[in-house]
């Protein structure tokens, strides 16, 4: 975040509200719903409200560091940007801008499968700091060619995101339209017309396309032809076996993003996975799912130090 931006908006709630007032009802819906009754994101905001930093102000200690090793190289804090589908409708470049900031900030920046820009351009944008995540195409050439680009690109850190065997029910994204095919309603249009500096900037940069796998689809760019194709091909189960397959296949260091148990921390790590993130997608997948950070203590005593382990 710009010096500018951290004066307008000091807290998140400020940012927020920013993002709000500047961007359609819509794409703010898309960006902060979860799924069905919103629960999840509910139970993740109230357990991490839960957690409490214990100080010690009189134990002697050098200068105050966040520096973390994750994965054998150093970043100056202990995260970094998760992966954001479809990232060009919250605005154009919005991918360019976070995996830029992320190498300015040391941090991993992870782009999506889905996401607005290519690998290659996020792998321009954050350098030593790109991270791929994956969504597993059923075609196994497309796989193949994706982690073929991901490690000519430089990427050492490939994620794989098992927490989508289909997709959770979004009550909002339905209503305004933002489905597979996307069906723009008077509603949305009306929104548009709302947030002026959204709309000239769409304008500008022309309709968000997915460009990490813009390569493979054999279709002139018709949104149904589009859906369609991302229905059928783009994302697989992944199961334990297409999880070998991956890791047989990928020469870098392979993550596991999604994990929510115990048992699936254990057959991650039995077929090699390096690092494991406990994640539920932001409550938007599974609405009465457990809230990633009861669960990372459980996840780690099990698994032990083998692996890095992070919610
Ligand atoms: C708008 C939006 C789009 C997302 N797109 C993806 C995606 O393409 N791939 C993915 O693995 N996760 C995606 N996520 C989930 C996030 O990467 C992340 O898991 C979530 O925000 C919660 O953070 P946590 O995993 O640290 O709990 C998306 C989240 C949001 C809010």
């Amino acid at each position: 975040m710009s010096n500018q931006t951290m004066n307008k908006a000091a807290n998140i709630a400020q940012l927020k509200s920013m993002a709000r007032s500047r961007i359609p009802g819509f794409v703010y819906d898309y960006l902060s719903s979860g799924c069905n009754d919103d629960l999840a994101v509910e139970n993740n905001r109230k357990s991490l409200d839960q957690v409490y930093l214990q100080p010690y102000y009189l134990r002697p200690s050098g200068p105050v560091q966040l520096s973390v090793e994750i994965l054998g190289r150093s970043y100056s804090a202990p995260f970094g940007v998760a992966p954001l589908g479809l990232s060009g409708l919250i605005w154009p470049k919005a991918s360019e801008y976070q995996a830029r900031a992320a190498k300015q900030a040391n941090i991993p920046f992870i782009l999506s499968t889905v996401a607005s820009i290519s690998i290659e351009r996020a792998a321009e944008c954050a350098e030593d700091c790109f991270w791929f995540q994956l969504y597993p195409p059923t075609d196994k050439n497309m796989l193949h060619d994706l982690m073929k680009r991901a490690d000519v690109a430089g990427c050492k850190n490939l994620v794989v995101t098992i927490d989508v065997p289909s997709l959770g029910k979004r009550p909002r994204d339905i209503r305004s339209g933002l489905t597979v095919p996307p069906k723009l309603t008077l509603g949305s249009f009306f929104q548009v017309l709302t947030r002026p500096a959204w709309a000239m900037a769409m304008a500008w940069h022309g309709r968000p396309e997915f460009e990490t796998i813009k390569p493979y689809l054999k279709t002139t760019g018709n949104m149904a032809e589009l859906s369609d194709f991302i229905r059928k091909t783009l994302k697989d189960i992944v199961d334990l076996e297409l999880l070998k397959q991956i890791r047989d296949q990928w020469p870098h260091q392979l993550i596991v993003k999604g994990i929510s148990s115990r048992e699936d921390a254990e057959l991650a790590l039995k077929v090699g996975t390096d690092a494991i993130i406990v994640s539920n997608h932001g409550g938007r997948q599974l609405d009465a799912s457990i809230p990633p950070v009861e669960l990372v203590a459980a996840i780690k005593n099990k698994i032990g130090e083998k692996i890095p382990c992070d919610g």
